[in-house]
């Protein structure tokens, strides 16, 4: 795989369930950084209908839409954000696609209606379980779970919170951070992926935050640290 951190622009990322709220904007994101995403859905015209919706708003061709299973094959960096309940059906869907690659895992497990209290799945959290079914042949990387949605589709609005970023892998984290950065956000490493238990289980807390203030993207800021993390 080419290096995120040294090969930039020629790096390109599939974000698989980048349909939905949270994927969309990370790819809005990417894209307006130069970077060639492709969106990923169970249903192509799905993506390809977002895809040019995103293409229009920044004004180009930066984002193609396809299958998931397509968009991980087509891509250096993988990006999984999709419902916890089709966590483990995608990663069977594009298993193959993901050897010796990067994969960075949105996925928070909250099981609806309950979605402000922390449920910790059979495996601790998503971002293990993806590991341990993938093997590690895939470097996962376990970010972006505490950001909200509505910050990121409006690309002229700085993202006010930090993003804790955990992998067992160091380079595959660097380029993680390297993509929170290129998105407009602070990445900060918060260690392995055991860490991700506690990073995954912080959403339902800001969920229960959002509600109990009255507002919608409550995130997460760590002090003590020079500026750029
Ligand atoms: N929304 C947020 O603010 C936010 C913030 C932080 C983390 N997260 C986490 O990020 C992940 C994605 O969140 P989201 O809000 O973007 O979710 P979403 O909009 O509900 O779903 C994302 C995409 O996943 C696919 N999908 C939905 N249900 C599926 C199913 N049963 N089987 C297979 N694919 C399915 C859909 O794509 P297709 O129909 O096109 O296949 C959908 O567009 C979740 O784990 C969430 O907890 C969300």
């Amino acid at each position: 795989m080419e290096r995120v951190t040294q090969e930039i622009m020629l790096v390109t990322i599939a974000v698989l369930g980048g349909t939905g709220k949270e994927g969309s904007g990370l790819a809005l994101r990417w894209a307006n950084s130069g970077y060639r995403v492709f969106i990923g859905s169970r249903a192509p015209e799905r993506a390809q209908a977002k895809a040019e919706e995103l293409n229009a708003q920044l004004g180009g061709t930066y984002i193609a839409g396809m299958s998931n299973l397509e968009a991980a094959k087509n891509a250096d960096v993988v990006v999984l954000s999709v419902p916890y309940e089709a966590h483990r059906a995608i990663l069977e869907e594009v298993r193959e696609a993901l050897g010796g690659k990067v994969m960075i895992d949105v996925t928070v497990p909250i099981i609806p209606p309950h979605v402000r209290q922390v449920f910790v799945p059979d495996g601790h959290s998503a971002s293990l379980e993806a590991q341990e079914f993938l093997g590690e042949d895939t470097k996962v990387v376990a970010a972006f779970q505490n950001v909200s949605a509505v910050h990121l589709k409006d690309i002229e609005h700085p993202v006010d919170c930090d993003v804790l970023v955990c992998g067992n892998d160091m380079d595959a984290k660097a380029d993680a951070i390297h993509l929170v950065k290129a998105a407009g956000m602070r990445g900060i490493d918060a260690g392995p992926l055991a860490n991700s238990v506690a990073v995954e289980a912080l959403t339902p807390v800001l969920l229960y935050i959002n509600r109990e203030y009255q507002v919608k993207g409550a995130g997460i800021r760590i002090t003590g640290l020079p500026v750029d993390g």
